[in-house]
């Protein structure tokens, strides 16, 4: 399982809420090690540049590759390679899959880049001693990785083994296997009756059998109305039409 995660930004205040809730829990427990670096702190002019005009033209700044290889040559032990993480808009769709598979690695170092992104060659140089993986949070651009980063970390710690109180959650949920790929069913607590609504009664009969097939129901029902594409990819569940 991952043993530390280090984050490279230029702008650290960013991760203040990892100190809280499930990932701050498993750092104070000593399950999980999280560093944040300010990227600047590889700088060595006067301003502490990390970015500059892009070759060929076009708006925007791109962030220069020296800080981002000092950061690198500093963080990465070449005898345990991270698998190297960078946000950006233009990476493969960041999935459950993936958090599964991170979950898994010693090491991960997560690269926040802004402006138009960082330098290609900062990821070619990098891909020739460990793995490098451009992933985007979704279908939308936000101004730099720091809030993806923040997702992705909470997605993958929350699956270390131990950090979760209650493992059968990690069960049940939207996207785990138990799900067959389907949404998650609608759930309700007490009071049975609230503002004149109702709780199905079926989930008060007892009948176990019954909540079973009404929640399948349900989540086939989700699933078709708001994510239909999940019913037409491959391996999706059969009776599901
Ligand atoms: N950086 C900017 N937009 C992003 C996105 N959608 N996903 C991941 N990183 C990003």
């Amino acid at each position: 399982p991952v043993q530390r995660i280090d984050i490279v930004s230029i702008f650290p205040e960013y991760f203040a809420p990892l100190g809280l809730s499930l990932v701050g829990k498993a750092v104070a427990s000593g399950l999980l090690a999280v560093d944040v670096h300010d990227l600047r702190d590889w700088t060595h002019d006067r301003h502490r540049t990390v970015d500059d005009t892009p070759y060929g033209g076009g708006a925007g700044m791109v962030m220069k590759p020296e800080p981002w290889g000092e950061a690198l040559d500093a963080l990465v032990d070449p005898e345990q390679p991270p698998v190297l993480v960078v946000p950006t808009p233009s990476g493969v769709p960041f999935t459950q899959a993936l958090a599964h598979e991170w979950a898994h690695e010693p090491r991960l170092l997560f690269a926040c880049g802004r402006y138009e992104g960082i330098d290609a060659r900062v990821m070619d140089h990098a891909r020739t001693r460990m793995q490098v993986r451009e992933v985007s949070l979704g279908d939308y651009v936000l101004n730099g990785g720091e809030v993806a980063v923040l997702a992705m970390v909470e997605a993958v710690v929350r699956l270390i083994p131990g950090v979760i109180g209650n493992p059968e959650s990690l069960v049940e949920e939207s996207y785990a296997e138990g799900q067959d790929g389907l949404l998650e069913y609608p759930v309700y607590t007490k009071p049975a009756s609230w503002r004149g609504l109702e709780v199905p009664p079926v989930l008060l009969s007892g009948d176990h059998g019954k909540v079973d097939a009404w929640r399948r129901e349900q989540s086939l029902d989700r699933t078709r109305a708001r994510r239909p594409d999940l019913l037409a990819a491959e391996g999706a569940v059969a009776d599901a039409s």
